[in-house]
């Protein structure tokens, strides 16, 4: 594997692996350590399948559900669709209320960081995209982190965070009942360790809701500047989706957000599955 960086912070186009092909032993142990060193890893030109990319997620270790499929009608789903071609590959279009749910995924989130057992790394693959925006952005809560004072990162070290998909979600669609219902807030560490090399970050975006044991106002400022932190445009890196195109992330350590395209005017066809991380938070 060959390694390019994407921005001076972290991410790194990757070629000379096909990820659709045998993945051995070696393959995996250097693609654990990529993602350890660069937390984002862009394949271009690779001939995915649903397939394939289920032999990637199961590969890379447990795959996780999909909570929406799952908390709506307790069905298992490990891939799912982003962007607004369905399974019968009809175009949905801007007052579908599937692309208004997708709609949250324009807030900066780590996925899944609202589960006991949040997500490790997510996979996504684009087969369309659209002419015209439809981008994906990206920061580093490693590198903000490291931006903090000596005495900040003390004084926020040992605290925990409630990180709540309801609270987020309602701020651009209504979550359903049952999944709301299969969602309670969970708490989270707000400075997580990376277990292979020891480099920290802090774990916050849009899910985080509260700080645990301080009031909403003092949690508020907190959080915020942390995600004004993370966030600013000069540590962003913004992937402009081509056909083929398949992105690992770190879910542990990056925000990412959707930038938004226009569903009534183009096709945006993307599957994304994610595999689960180690075990709660609390617990790391
Ligand atoms: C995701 C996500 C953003 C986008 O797939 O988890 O947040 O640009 N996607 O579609
Ligand atoms: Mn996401």
């Amino acid at each position: 594997m060959e390694f390019e960086p994407l921005h001076e912070e972290f991410g790194a186009r990757v070629s000379g692996v096909d990820l659709t092909g045998p993945l051995s032993p070696q393959l995996l142990k250097e693609l654990h350590k990529a993602i350890d060193d660069y937390s984002v890893l862009l394949f271009p030109e690779q001939d995915m399948s649903d397939e394939a990319q289920m032999r990637l997620t199961q590969a890379l270790g447990e795959p996780e559900e999909n909570h929406v499929t799952f908390g709506r009608t307790g069905e298992i789903a490990y891939i799912g669709t982003v962007g607004n071609v369905i399974d019968d590959d009809t175009k949905r279009d801007e007052s579908d209320p599937h692309t208004r749910s997708m709609k949250g995924n324009n807030l900066w989130h780590s996925d899944s960081s609202f589960r006991l057992v949040p997500s490790y790394v997510s996979i996504l693959h684009a087969y369309e995209v659209p002419k015209q925006g439809g981008a994906t952005e990206f920061v580093s809560q490693r590198s903000a982190y490291g931006r903090l004072d000596p005495q900040t990162q003390n004084e926020i070290n040992d605290l925990c965070v409630l990180h709540d998909y309801v609270f987020s979600r309602t701020k651009t669609a209504p979550v359903h009942d049952n999944h709301a219902a299969s969602l309670p807030p969970i708490a989270q560490k707000l400075v997580r360790t990376n277990p292979s090399h020891g480099r920290r970050n802090y774990y916050v975006g849009s899910h985080a809701r509260s700080i645990i044991g301080w009031s909403g106002i003092e949690s508020r400022k907190l959080i915020d500047e942390l995600n004004d932190l993370a966030t600013r445009p000069e540590h962003r890196w913004s992937q402009r989706w081509s056909p083929g195109d398949t992105l690992l992330w770190d879910n542990r350590c990056i925000l990412h957000r959707g930038t938004g395209y226009d569903a009534d005017l183009y096709r945006r066809n993307m599957r994304q599955s994610r595999v689960r991380g180690a075990g709660p938070t609390l617990e790391e």
